[in-house]
């Protein structure tokens, strides 16, 4: 039913209880699934999405993987580190003009060897294609990562990691996360519907709103049954996105998300990022103290890894 994967994802991630958290806020019973342990270079759920991504790259004999996402993107970095495990070339096209130093993702990506071409936002997608031209005339051939690994190939990543985490036999009424290019919640909403999870999956949108994420998702979702033969539809309506904490904008590190990476190292001696489970932490405290969920409840925080954005100037400075 599945087509091929490479296998290089630390598996099953650990799925661990956080009772002083639990304690602290006085709300549901919380665990973490630890996604930022999946292996390749520092982890992340980008790892669950390049074992079916470099896999199909792969059957198409490709030798050069094309990428793009923001400065500190953790896709781009993890990207770059399997490129290079499979000693492929890569090109990374990154947002936005080049910091006077490379810290935190951007200095792995220098580390792993991938090409780095700057751009603005908007013509992101343009220098893709035109990357890729360029490759093809210089005789390479080039396979192309959609933005966060979010293709129907990608997502079967999430769609197996939704089995896993019923194969650990735990149950939880909630399991939230953070969602930006889709890819992690439509593997985990089309899992749920596959291997039967009923709980609830709410996704902490990062930069999207509501509708647009829904769309989204349940385009994917629906994509990705129909390329494993799955005749069924997922509508976005089914979708359910929080958008309230994306509203800042993308990267921007407000008290909200400092809060909550403070909490939970300081309660759990657990490392968030900036950007995404940081954010997405600050909608489930949100959350918990509107009441959200009831005391007798268990959700379920699913971390997506993106850590060593922590140690780029622009958000450690920002902690000062
Ligand atoms: C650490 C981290 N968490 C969550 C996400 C969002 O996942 P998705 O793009 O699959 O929605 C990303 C995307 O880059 C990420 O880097």
């Amino acid at each position: 039913m599945f087509p091929s994967r490479l296998s290089f994802a630390h598996l099953p991630t650990p799925v661990e209880t956080l009772p002083r958290l639990t304690r602290f806020l006085g709300g549901p019973g919380l665990f973490v699934k630890r996604d930022d342990q999946t292996g390749l270079a520092l982890g992340g759920n980008k790892t669950r999405k390049l074992e079916f991504l470099l896999a199909e790259a792969q059957t198409l004999g490709a030798d050069h993987i094309v990428t793009a996402g923001a400065v500190q993107s953790n896709h781009c970095r993890q990207t770059a580190a399997a490129a290079a495990r499979f000693g492929l070339k890569c090109t990374l096209i990154l947002s936005g003009a080049p910091p006077a130093r490379a810290d935190g993702n951007l200095w792995l990506d220098h580390l792993f060897g991938a090409e780095i071409r700057w751009c603005e936002p908007s013509q992101r997608q343009a220098m893709l294609q035109q990357t890729v031209e360029e490759l093809r005339q210089q005789g390479a051939r080039p396979y192309l990562v959609p933005y966060g690994g979010s293709s129907p190939t990608g997502v079967l990543g999430y769609v197996l990691a939704m089995q896993e985490f019923l194969q650990q036999g735990l149950s939880a009424d909630a399991i939230l996360f953070a969602s930006s290019s889709g890819g992690t919640q439509a593997g985990l909403v089309l899992g749920a519907r596959l291997f039967g999870y009923r709980g609830r999956l709410i996704g902490i949108s990062v930069n999207e709103p509501r509708g647009v994420l829904q769309q989204r998702v349940a385009e994917l979702a629906t994509q990705t049954a129909q390329r494993l033969g799955e005749r069924l539809e997922i509508l976005p309506q089914e979708i359910e996105v929080e958008d309230e904490w994306a509203r800042p904008g993308y990267g921007v590190l407000t008290e909200a998300e400092k809060e909550a990476i403070r909490l939970f190292a300081r309660q759990e001696g657990l490392l968030l990022d900036p950007v995404y489970t940081g954010r997405a932490a600050a909608g489930l405290l949100s959350l918990i103290r509107r009441g959200a969920f009831s005391a007798g409840q268990t959700v379920l925080f699913w971390h997506t890894g993106g850590t060593p954005a922590l140690f780029a100037a622009r958000y450690a400075e920002g902690f000062e």
